[in-house]
């Protein structure tokens, strides 16, 4: 179904029918020289539309790469925003085998450049198509059904606590909590449960059409840095915070959506933690480095926590984290 569909729209988008396959391989974050040979082999083919199949760090790769094919040579320029991204000029489809970033309806794309992660925020990186088909999310594991389930559950929070929050996204974000509330541990568990594949699938997209307009605050400006400095994959970096950033930013209004979803502080940390557990994921660090504190504090993202933070308040954070977690 997934190939009659994709046949279908390259046809609508290019006045033919054919495939000229491309296999990249993209880590767990895509890095600016392999987006600058993507972005030429997209040139080189003369291909009418790219098609994104995999997880985050593909979408986002695709995304970045169609972006810049119409002038490579200011690659740099464009990664550090120095410059306005040029209007894609082929189409991109993006078909997510993960159920979590929602790169797939958001205009960012999270690209390296060696030690340095930027978080490229443009028009240009909206997907023409997002095809979301749980059926794509059947070969993850147990870790990346909880690292990308946890990074859905990120979005949904972030969207609910961001100072940008409407009632809109309100109402998508409570959907994925309840959804991934009811479903990720069932995924995780069972990854032949095809009904709780598909609800996380959905929460995932709804998470991402909520942060997609409110973006996302203190969990993810920490979790980059956090990537950086311990190579941690970003839902298992978002992961790590998640829990204290519930209690710190717990609002009447929070606690409302919660309840409409379901939910509650406390059982959605207790679920957290034993997501975490179950799939062996880090809740702890070896040591809290200075420019840990100093690049989280100083990431955009941070402005749209609605509780400030400060220096001590992200020590106390980190070393409650410490005494609860283990490093794995
Ligand atoms: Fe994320």
């Amino acid at each position: 179904l997934a190939a009659k569909i994709f046949e279908r729209e390259i046809s609508a988008l290019s006045g033919e029918s054919f495939f000229a396959g491309a296999d990249y391989r993209i880590g767990f974050d895509p890095e600016l020289k392999d987006c600058v040979e993507i972005a030429k082999a997209i040139v080189n083919s003369q291909a009418d539309c790219i098609v994104a199949v995999g997880g985050g760090s593909v979408i986002d790769a695709a995304k970045f790469s169609s972006a810049i094919a119409g002038d490579i040579g200011d690659a740099e320029l464009y990664f550090y925003q120095k410059k306005p991204l040029p209007k894609r000029k082929i189409g991109l489809i993006a078909a997510p085998t993960t159920a979590g970033t929602g790169s797939e309806v958001t205009r960012v794309a999270v690209i390296n450049n060696g030690e340095e992660k930027r978080t490229i925020n443009d028009t240009a990186f909206y997907a023409d198509i997002a095809l979301i088909d749980p059926v794509f999310t059947r070969g993850m594991g147990a870790r990346l059904t909880a690292i990308s389930g946890l990074d859905a559950l990120s979005h949904a929070l972030e969207a609910c606590w961001s100072i940008n929050n409407t009632p809109l996204t309100d109402l998508y974000a409570g959907e994925a909590i309840r959804l991934l509330a009811s479903n990720l541990e069932a995924a995780l568990k069972d990854p032949n449960d095809f009904e709780a594949r598909s609800k996380t699938s959905y929460a995932a997209l709804l998470a991402g059409l909520a942060f997609a307009v409110t973006k996302t605050a203190a969990v993810h400006a920490i979790s980059y840095p956090l990537s950086e400095i311990f190579h941690l994959p970003h839902g298992e970096a978002c992961a790590l915070t998640l829990k204290e950033f519930l209690s710190i930013n717990m609002s009447v209004r929070l606690r409302g959506i919660l309840e409409r979803a379901g939910a509650d502080e406390a059982s959605l940390k207790e679920r957290i933690e034993r997501i975490q557990l179950f799939a062996g994921l880090t809740t702890s660090l070896p040591h809290i480095p200075e420019k840990l504190i100093d690049r989280s504090l100083a990431h955009p993202l941070m402005k749209n926590n609605p509780v400030a933070i400060d220096a001590n308040s992200l020590k106390n954070i980190f070393n409650r984290i410490n005494e609860n977690g283990k490093i794995n």
